[in-house]
């Protein structure tokens, strides 16, 4: 049944600084070619990373981002920062273990009093936070949620690691959630995990499980750790697994979809994961090539670009997918 829960502003945030692979040459053993043809990116936006011309603010922490984006954000939803009813904060690269970013965001936006916290399911976040959201507002206690997906895994990334670190980019995409008065709204959704799949893609070191000593710091244990190839397969049968569920569930078909919104980790997989669901590659809004994966900021940045590009309208059905760490996964059907 649609639950009558829309988006009423979104907003981006990047950190200045765009590193392109040819900047990459310069200290990896790589290529611009090797990136561009297995991962279709070609420059992201970096905080911080050995390059270091041109110069950055490194200082730049994962809730600056939030609060950027959610400020714009907020003018596009008429709001002001005193509206929002709550903060949750989707990341896989937050500024502390705690207190949440969500909790460094609130200070930074001046906004005590209102729950805040984080979600961590890596690139699936933005649609777990979107979950919970549409339910607190459908709860009839909250208005007006913020949402965001924000990243600056440039600091999480091992800069030594060529398998990793050319793959991700820092940003955040926020959006504003609140009760739909018309027809349109969340039309169906669906999250899972599978927590034995844990080691697939983590960060081994820093929590409780292995603390931080000499010896994680001199293995750089605290950094992102990836079995690529297995996570490439994984990606693509539960991204277009979670499309399709909800689709059916909505009782729509992928003819009915006017913009498919997938987690941008690499263009082979969006490209497969289009195949996977039967949607012609000219219904997505690609994002990878300038921006890399931005984990749990990906789909609120596509969002919120191709809605700055003009490319959805009112009352289009659009088809939200995603799939994380965890593993995670999730997939949502929305009329905008
Ligand atoms: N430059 C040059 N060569 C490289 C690079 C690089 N940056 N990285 C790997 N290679 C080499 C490898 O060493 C390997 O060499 P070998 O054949 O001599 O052993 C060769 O390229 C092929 O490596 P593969 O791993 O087979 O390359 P593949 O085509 O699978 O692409 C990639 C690797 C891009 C990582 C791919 O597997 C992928 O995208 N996986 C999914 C990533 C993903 O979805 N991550 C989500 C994480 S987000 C989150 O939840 C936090």
């Amino acid at each position: 049944m649609q639950r009558k829960i829309k988006i009423i502003g979104t907003g981006s945030a990047l950190p200045p600084r765009i590193i392109t692979n040819y900047d990459l040459e310069k200290i990896l053993n790589t290529s611009d070619e090797w990136i561009r043809e297995r991962t279709g990116i070609r420059e992201r936006h970096i905080v911080a990373c050995p390059i270091t011309s041109p110069a950055s603010d490194e200082s730049i922490a994962t809730s600056d981002l939030v609060v950027e984006s959610t400020k714009i954000a907020l003018r596009d939803a008429g709001l002001g920062v005193k509206d929002l009813g709550a903060i949750i904060v989707a990341t896989a690269s937050p500024d502390t273990i705690y207190p949440s970013t969500a909790c460094w965001a609130q200070k930074k936006l001046e906004v005590p009093g209102i729950p805040a916290f984080d979600i961590s399911a890596a690139c699936s976040g933005f649609l777990y936070g979107l979950e919970l959201a549409s339910a607190l507002i459908e709860s009839g206690r909250y208005r007006n949620i913020l949402v965001s997906g924000a990243e600056v895994m440039s600091k999480i990334v091992n800069w030594e690691d060529r398998e990793t670190c050319v793959l991700f980019g820092d940003g955040a995409g926020s959006v504003i959630v609140d009760k739909a008065q018309d027809d349109r709204g969340i039309i169906s959704s669906y999250l899972g995990a599978d927590g034995t799949l844990g080691e697939l893609l983590y960060q081994p070191a820093g929590g409780t499980r292995m603390p931080a000593s000499q010896e994680t710091i001199d293995k750089k244990l605290h950094t992102v750790h990836m079995k690529g190839r297995e996570v490439f397969k994984y990606a693509i049968r539960t991204m277009g697994d979670s499309a399709l569920r909800v689709l059916k569930e909505a009782n729509l078909t992928s003819d009915d979809i006017a913009l498919f919104v997938p987690h941008q980790a690499n263009l082979r997989i969006v490209e497969a994961t289009c195949e996977r669901v039967n949607m012609p590659m000219e219904r997505t809004h690609l994002i990878i090539h300038k921006y890399g994966n931005v984990p749990a900021a990906s789909i609120p940045l596509t969002l919120d670009d191709a809605l700055r590009a003009g490319r959805i309208k009112r009352g289009d059905l659009l088809l939200f997918t995603a799939f994380g760490g965890g593993l995670t996964w999730g997939a949502m059907v929305l009329k905008w």
